[in-house]
């Protein structure tokens, strides 16, 4: 298998180095794995001028998979928004067609302590958020920012969905829910726009394909409350592209850390983008002190979604469980009584544990 790697700026390159050591250990066990790095993000504008250079987005292409660190830094914010780091991912979604992004917020019990929530809120959560990601107010024109005939600027985004984006994302939540507890929650605001009543309406159609499922429906604000108050209700939450951005966080930090949160980015044949759920971390770059979990993590996913090898994605997934029960922890999951460990060290402990 082909390997698109794009470390990206920020935390990312040490991240992803985590990640490389767990492929570099399935190489050494006989797999046959090809890797090949290119810069994205701030990185892919130092070397050619753009957040994602022709010769990226051509490896990401070829590849079977791409695993992606992070982009971003505060010192790109200067710069005109199409040449942003952020603008470079977004473009690679949807060049690669990516629409479907895959978002599982597990608590592993020995983090229960860590949550900022009560143990028994927490405990034995196992929730999958999937977020569209190649529509909607991310990507709908017209936008931008302009200034009116009076002198006064506007502040333009346009929320736009079809049914057919809708029907196929709607599909994804639906065959996740078939293999675990058969509940979707189609989280919207179809009180108040009528992008995500359309959303709503697609979602009882899809769900008719699917009579052993059962399909709710939450308007956005009541979801996050929900997700706080009592987040074991969930069990498959579909949602649009802004609202999964903000929910995804929010679940992410019932797990502990967004440093735990991995992610799957799919296309209509599975070929994917791996990448953990949270950005750059500019404040903790370069200290060797980020939680690699959620890149690694994401490797996990690679192996199950886009090349069915549910054996890996177990040896993976086993690895990083028995180094959190061996209480080693990064210092954004830290707690009294554990040992503290670097990036790099965590990296080596999930490796040792393979
Ligand atoms: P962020 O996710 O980078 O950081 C939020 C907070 O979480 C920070 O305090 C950070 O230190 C912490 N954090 C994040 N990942 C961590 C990890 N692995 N281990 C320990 N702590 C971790 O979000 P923020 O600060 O809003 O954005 C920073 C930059 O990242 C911006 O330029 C933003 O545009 C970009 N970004 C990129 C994303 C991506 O590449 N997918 C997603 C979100 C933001
Ligand atoms: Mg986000």
């Amino acid at each position: 298998m082909k390997l698109a790697v794009l470390p990206g700026d920020g935390i990312g390159p040490e991240i992803v180095a985590q990640a490389v050591k767990v492929l570099d250990v399935l190489r050494r066990d006989g797999m046959k794995i090809e890797m090949e790095e290119a810069p994205i993000g701030g990185v892919g504008y130092d070397v050619a001028g753009d957040p994602l250079p022709e010769a990226t987005f051509k490896l990401a292409q070829e590849s079977d998979a791409v695993l992606l660190g992070a982009v971003g830094d505060w010192k790109y914010d200067t710069l005109p928004r199409d040449v942003r780091p952020e603008r470079g991912l977004l473009r690679i979604r949807k060049g690669l067609g990516l629409f479907a992004n895959l978002r599982p917020a597990l608590l592993y019990p020995e983090l229960a302590s860590a949550s900022t929530l009560r143990p028994e809120i927490v405990s034995g959560l196992d929730l999958m958020i999937v977020r569209e990601l190649t529509g909607d107010i991310y990507f709908g024109q017209p936008r931008g920012i302009t200034t009116l005939e009076s002198g006064e600027r506007e502040g333009l985004n346009t929320m736009r969905y079809t049914e057919s984006e809708v029907r196929r994302i709607g599909r994804v939540a639906f065959d996740i829910a078939m293999k675990r507890n058969k509940k979707v929650c189609s989280v919207d605001k179809a009180n108040v726009l009528e992008c995500t009543e359309m959303w709503r309406q697609v979602m009882i159609e899809v769900a008719k394909d699917y009579p052993e499922v059962e399909l709710s429906h939450m308007y956005v604000d009541n979801a996050a409350m929900q997700l706080v108050r009592a987040p074991k209700q969930f069990d498959v939450v579909v949602t649009g592209n802004i609202f999964g951005d903000i929910l995804s966080d929010e679940a992410s930090m019932l797990t502990g850390s967004i440093g735990m949160l991995p992610s799957a980015s799919l296309d209509a044949n599975n070929k994917g983008m791996y990448e953990p759920s949270h950005g750059s971390a500019p404040d903790i770059a370069g200290k060797d002190v980020a939680n690699p979990l959620a890149t690694i993590l994401s490797v996990a996913m690679m192996f199950k979604y886009s090349f069915n090898d549910e054996a890996t994605y177990q040896r993976i997934d086993n690895a990083v469980k028995k180094v959190i029960a061996a209480g080693k922890r990064t210092a954004d999951i830290w707690t009294e009584g554990c040992t503290k460990v670097s990036c790099s060290g965590m990296g080596d402990a999930v490796v040792a544990a393979m």
